[in-house]
């Protein structure tokens, strides 16, 4: 039996092959077009699940896209882990500034990749990193030493709010009745500082309309006399923030727990070089609420953020009108106790409270997910902990992240288990944006990492 070091070096090369042909397929969840290509993906995992020897395996439909589920039972008795991941990716767009193309996968190194990263739509969000569990699980099984049953559950609709998820998780509890769940969907420090993710924001997102007159106007012959959505819709956004970027919105901070003086000291723990924070972003300065840090503020604060701006003429050369309508998309991260069902009404109280009676505001509530927390102390956290000792040779650091996975909370809410964070990303790993990519050492090392979870977990479990 070789051991998974001598495993990844032999067939270094077909580990990625099979991860660039993932990678090939344009599984955008939040675009129609790609529809068709959302489904070969996957019935690519399906068919990789098939080969690794796992049974069961089947595309589950859902009114959406489907998920898909595998397990590999090797005795009732022993504990079960859920593995969960998904394999549908964000939009390319703006595709213009990506320096290749986003669904033909390559390496290139980079300052922090000496070794190389794979750039590609979904390197690093989540088929590089959900992929790194499909061929840990491969090497257990071909060594015939997988220590413990395990399910997987890849879903499709992340990255648009999993609206199907609820309505299959609530009708699969038995099915997917489990001890733990792992999920490598987020990040590490750096590539010296593992790390596992304790903490995830919420979300509520929102979308709004501003509407004012009932057509296009010429902005000579009613300027100055009518109301102009865009010019009241700006004005309306300035005013959900203070002078100390605190939300203003009524109740918004009622549920917010607030940080205890040794909270904040473990948070500062978290390697942090804020010249290089601003370096890498280009910003001359960070931004955000008074009387918090950098590292709070991306993530135990909660947030308000408009996505995007739209409504009048925005082609070539000038139009000189008054638009009918304005539009913005907005998303609120939430933290522990804050409530998605709550958030939504509050600002669409407050965002109507303040909007003139020469427009109409329409509040539509797009999406959400709860806040979520897992102690250090939990027998998976320690397992993940020793994996990640045996494999960067020093313990990871808890840390809290700005992100969401709204099935996070849903899986402990409907299942009643808890899920372990093991991400290998990084920040740096530009996931959402052009140029995403994602290390070849953090996909070996996630790989190793997670072949040797399993172990430590039975004995954990078993204690
Ligand atoms: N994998 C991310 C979330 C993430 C990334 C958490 C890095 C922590 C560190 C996930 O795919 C994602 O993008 N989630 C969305 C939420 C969703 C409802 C669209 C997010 O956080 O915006
Ligand atoms: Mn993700
Ligand atoms: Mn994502």
């Amino acid at each position: 039996m070789k051991n998974i070091n001598e495993y990844l070096q032999e067939n270094r090369q077909k580990l990625l092959d099979e991860l660039f042909d993932l990678l090939k397929i344009p599984s955008v969840s939040a675009d129609p077009v790609y529809a068709e290509d959302v489904i070969n993906t996957a019935n690519f995992i399906k068919n990789q699940l098939e080969k690794i020897g796992l049974d069961n395996v089947s595309i589950e439909k859902t009114p959406g896209y489907p998920i898909v589920y595998a397990e590999k039972i090797i005795d009732e008795k022993l504990p079960t882990v859920l593995i969960y991941g998904h394999y549908d990716v964000q939009p390319v767009d703006p595709v213009e500034l990506w320096h290749s193309d986003p669904f033909k996968p390559v390496i290139k190194k980079t300052d922090i990749h000496p070794e190389g990263a794979i750039f590609a739509r979904g390197s690093s969000d989540d088929k590089g990193q959900m992929f790194m569990h499909v061929k840990a699980v491969e090497y257990l099984l071909k060594n015939d030493s997988l220590p413990v049953n395990v399910k997987f559950m890849i879903e499709g609709e992340e990255e648009v709010g999993s609206p199907s998820l609820s309505w299959y998780v609530k009708r699969n509890h038995e099915k997917l009745k489990n001890d733990v769940i792992i999920i490598s969907d987020t990040g590490m420090v750096a590539n010296d500082v593992p790390a596992i993710t304790t903490g995830l924001r919420g979300l509520s997102f929102v979308e709004v309309t501003v509407t004012g007159p009932k057509r296009d106007l010429h902005s000579g012959l009613y300027g100055g006399a009518v109301g102009n959505p865009i010019n009241i819709l700006t004005k309306m956004i300035a005013q959900l923030t203070d002078e100390n970027n605190h939300i203003t919105i009524p109740g918004f901070y009622d549920k917010v727990k607030d940080l205890s003086p040794e909270e904040r000291v473990e948070i500062a723990k978290t390697p942090f070089d804020l010249e290089n924070y601003k370096k890498a972003l280009d910003v001359t300065d960070v931004y955000g609420e008074k009387g918090y840090t950098t590292l709070e503020r991306q993530s135990i604060r909660p947030t308000l953020d408009v996505n995007g701006i739209w409504g009048g003429y925005t082609g070539e050369g000038a139009k000189t009108i008054i638009p009918s309508k304005a539009h913005a998309k907005i998303s609120m991260r939430l933290v522990p106790d804050q409530d998605p069902e709550e958030i939504p009404g509050m600002f669409e109280a407050y965002f109507k409270s303040i909007a003139p009676k020469a427009v109409k505001v329409e509040v539509k509530n797009l999406h959400g997910g709860y806040p979520y927390v897992t102690p250090t102390n939990h027998i998976g956290y320690k397992a993940a902990a020793k994996a990640m000792h045996k494999a960067f040779g020093k313990d990871p650091l808890p840390i809290y992240s700005g992100g969401s996975i709204p099935i996070v909370p849903l899986f402990e809410k409907e299942l009643g288990t808890k899920s372990i964070l093991m991400g290998f990303g990084l920040d740096s790993d530009a996931i959402h944006s052009p140029n995403e990519h994602y290390g070849v050492f953090n996909y070996f090392k996630g790989i190793e990492t997670l072949s040797y979870f399993y172990d430590y977990y039975k004995n954990e479990f078993t204690q």
